[in-house]
């Protein structure tokens, strides 16, 4: 949650900071700021409740700074005002931070040591900095100081702090919060996420949980928590600036929809190869006498659809669970489990809490995410990546469908069925190329059905209802709508209670077996005054549908299915007149449990 830069050394930094915090949004943005030190001391500090276009303004572009630390806020403690914005500052003013995560025990230590001190915001943060003032008072050293503190906090943070009595020095430090060190031509930067540091470098130091970093402009000293020096190798990232860009797109998030035939492409490059997917993984896998699915929020959803393949295409029993439910209260585990965690950004807190979990009892593990070195890859056993180029929308698109093919992939590796599965998913990249060259017929009857309604349902038994509860969360999460998936056949046990004159009903009707029974169940729902609008597979057509899909294999229709439901929830928001990339309350990476 929330985005940090920071540079010390670098030409222009202002620009830095701002491009960065602006490539950071996606993890919060409901307030900013920056803080800019010279090498005499001086600092200029700039921060206000809103987003990053809101700050602009307010920075002075030619303060010849040469160390600087930002911020753009999710609120998790204190609401989204200009004082709880960050950075936030100590007492006397000389040390200045900016944090991302969430100190447990702040109260407690501020009762304990800080009794004295008022605090001018209502955020855990404060507590950080003003704990360093205090102890860099009996301290030889900030290095000393912060460590002390360090070894006080409980929770999760990254952070960048700043002494104004050393207007050569920047600090850093991490626990259970992304936080990187890059490497430019001039300095160096800090970020929480390579994709604010890419316009200056694609050379990054990571740094682990429990450690402190000291910068200065030419030198990096990263020690642990007792002090000990580490040593630490570079590496580089495959990513450029202008992959960033939206480039003719007025949001990400269409881009992002247009992506997704190029996206299989590419997975299927990757896939197709027999090495592509190591012996090792694969006999863990065959190993297991049950596969446990475990994420967040849409990689949820897609979870369920790979759950009913490994189970129909692999004969390998699966169960899928919330990973915030299952950290807490874990199932009855089988005698020989294996973890699968999908997870776009790698980066999930309620996921890595449960992947830690996992670790502690010894068991195998593979992480599926877009984020090549994120946390849940680095510690999950094995990794496979969905090559599909950094998502940006808070609203998550093409990351399903890759994941969707990545399991794919696994999947009929392991069934020995792989050559079959490039040649089908090449059948569902065409048709989904179809519907994104038709999404004006979306655009229309998301205009006429569902702009002004306050509530709508989605539809379906078998797969098309797992594809529903993915349409449901993009639609409610970006037009507001609130908008609930059923199976075709439970509404009528209670919430049908609930459809009114003109409620939109969505029906998916893309699986033979089961497509008669959800028109059935469509039909109680119009009886009762509901407006029908109908998503089915040209085979099980009739006259009066609404969106009529390509006839790929039946257990790949989710593939199109869920494209038209993000099409739907699109220009539903746009319509609304909604920032379609950043809904109100969201976040993208959510890094808080
Ligand atoms: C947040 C995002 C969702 C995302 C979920 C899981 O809630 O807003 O779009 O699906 O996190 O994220 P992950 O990166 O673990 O897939």
């Amino acid at each position: 949650m929330c985005g940090i830069v920071g540079s010390i050394g670098i030409s222009a930094p202002q620009s830095y900071l701002l491009k960065g915090l602006h490539r950071l949004e996606y993890r919060g943005y409901d307030s900013a700021g920056i803080a800019l030190l010279n090498g005499n001391g001086e600092l200029k500090l700039a921060k206000t409740a809103g987003k990053v276009s809101d700050l602009e303004p307010l920075i002075d572009q030619e303060f010849d700074a040469s160390i600087g630390i930002g911020h753009t806020r999710w609120a998790t403690h204190g609401s989204a005002t200009t004082e709880n914005a960050h950075p936030h500052q100590s007492a006397s003013g000389r040390f200045v931070i900016v944090h991302n995560g969430v100190i447990d025990n702040y109260l407690e230590l501020a009762d304990t040591y800080l009794k004295g001190v008022t605090f001018r915001s209502a955020t855990d943060t404060e507590v950080i900095v003003q704990l360093v003032e205090l102890f860099a008072q009996t301290s030889d050293t900030v290095e000393d100081a912060l460590l002390k503190v360090l070894n006080l906090l409980d929770g999760s943070y990254a952070l960048a702090l700043i002494d104004i009595t050393e207007p050569d020095k920047l600090y850093a430090a991490k626990q259970k919060s992304p936080m990187l060190i890059g490497v430019a031509e001039d300095g160096f930067i800090v970020c929480s996420d390579a994709l604010a540091g890419v316009q200056r470098t694609n050379e990054f130091i990571e740094i682990h949980d429990g450690e402190l970093v000291a910068l200065t402009s030419n030198d990096v000293t990263i020690s642990d928590l007792e002090g000990n020096t580490v040593e630490r190798e570079s590496f580089k990232v495959d990513l450029t600036d202008d992959t960033l860009d939206k480039g003719i797109y007025p949001f990400y998030m269409l881009k992002e929809i247009e992506e997704q035939p190029i996206a299989l492409r590419r997975i299927s490059e990757v896939y197709s190869h027999e090495e592509a997917i190591s012996n090792e993984l694969l006999e863990a896998v065959k190993e297991a006498d049950r596969i446990y699915i475990v994420a967040c929020g849409t990689s949820y959803n897609s979870g369920f659809v790979s759950k009913s393949w490994f189970e129909r295409i692999a004969q390998k029993p699966a169960e899928i669970h919330i990973a915030s439910e299952f950290a807490y209260d874990m199932p009855l585990l089988s005698q020989k489990p294996f973890f699968i965690f999908i997870s776009q950004s790698g980066e999930t807190a309620d996921s890595r809490h449960a992947l830690l979990r996992v670790n502690q009892l010894g068991y195998q593990s593979l992480t599926i995410t877009n984020v090549k070195n994120s946390t849940l890859s680095r510690e999950a056993t094995f990794t496979l990546l969905l090559h599909v180029g950094p998502e940006v929308a808070v609203a998550s698109t093409k990351a399903y469908t890759a994941q969707l093919a990545v399991l794919g992939y696994l999947i009929h590796t392991l069934a020995g069925s792989v050559d079959t599965f490039s040649h089908e998913l090449r059948q569902v990249e065409v048709a989904v190329e179809r519907l994104i060259a038709q999404q004006e017929d979306f655009e229309t009857i998301a205009e006429d059905d569902l702009l002004d309604t306050p509530n709508a349902f989605y539809i379906g038994r078998g797969l098309d209802h797992l594809v529903s509860m993915e349409n449901a969360l993009k639609l409610k999460e970006i037009s507001y709508i609130q908008t609930e998936a059923f199976p075709a056949g439970e509404l009528k046990h209670g919430t049908i209670a609930l459809i009114e004159e003109g409620t939109p009903v969505i029906a998916l009707m893309t699986q033979p077996n089961v497509a008669a029974q959800t028109r059935s169940n469509l039909e109680e729902v119009k009886a009762r005054g509901a407006k029908a609008i109908t998503i089915v597979s040209g085979d099980l057509k009739t006259a009066s549908d609404t969106i009529i899909l390509d006839e790929v294999p039946v257990y790949l229709r989710p593939f199109l299915t869920v494209v038209v439901g993000q099409l739907l929830a699109y220009y539903t928001a746009l319509h609304k007149g909604y920032n379609v990339d950043q809904p109100r309350n969201l976040a993208k990476s959510v890094t808080v449990e």
